[in-house]
C-alpha cells in the first residue's frame, strides 16, 4: 500500500497546484516511468478484453477505459476507487496482479485519459 498512499500524497500536491480546472485532480500523480511500465502490464493482461486502444467491448463486452464517458465516471471519484475497480482485475483472476502492477496500470490509465483522445 506504500506505493498507493505515495500517489494520494501526490494528488494533494497536484491539486493545490491546479491548473486546467478540469484535470487538476488528476494533473502530474504519475510518472512515465510507471506509466511505460502499466503499458506493458496493460499489453499482457487486458488489451485481450479492452482492446490496445482501451476502447473495450470484445466477447467479455469488456468496458471502456478511455475517453470522455470514462473520464466523467471517474474524475469526480477518488483515485482510491479507480485503484479498487482495478484491482478486481483481469475479470478471469482478480487480485492476481502485485500491487505495484496495480499502480502503474493506474498511471497508464490516467497517462491515456490526460493525453486526450
Ligand atoms: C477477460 C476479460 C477482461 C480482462 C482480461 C480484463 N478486464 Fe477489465 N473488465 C472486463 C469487463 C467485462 C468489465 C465490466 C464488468 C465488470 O466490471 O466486471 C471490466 C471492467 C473494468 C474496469 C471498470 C471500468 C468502469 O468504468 O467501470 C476497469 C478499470 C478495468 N476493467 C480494468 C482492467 C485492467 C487494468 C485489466 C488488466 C489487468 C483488465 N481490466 C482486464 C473484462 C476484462
Amino acid at each position: 500500500m506504500i506505493a498507493l498512499i505515495g500517489v494520494a500524497m501526490i494528488i494533494g500536491v497536484a491539486d493545490t497546484r491546479a491548473q486546467t480546472p478540469s484535470r487538476a485532480v488528476w494533473d502530474g500523480v504519475y510518472t512515465p516511468i510507471q506509466a511505460n511500465r502499466g503499458q506493458d502490464i496493460y499489453d499482457k493482461s487486458c488489451a485481450e478484453c479492452h482492446q490496445a486502444d482501451l476502447s473495450g467491448g470484445g466477447d467479455e463486452a469488456a468496458a471502456v477505459l478511455r475517453g470522455p464517458d470514462f473520464f466523467a465516471k471517474w474524475h469526480d471519484a477518488s483515485l482510491e476507487k479507480l485503484f479498487h475497480a482495478l484491482s478486481n482485475m483481469p475479470k478471469t483472476a482478480p487480485g492476481s496482479l502485485s500491487n505495484d502492477a496495480y499502480v502503474d496500470l493506474l498511471s497508464f490509465l490516467l497517462k491515456k485519459n490526460l493525453a486526450g483522445w
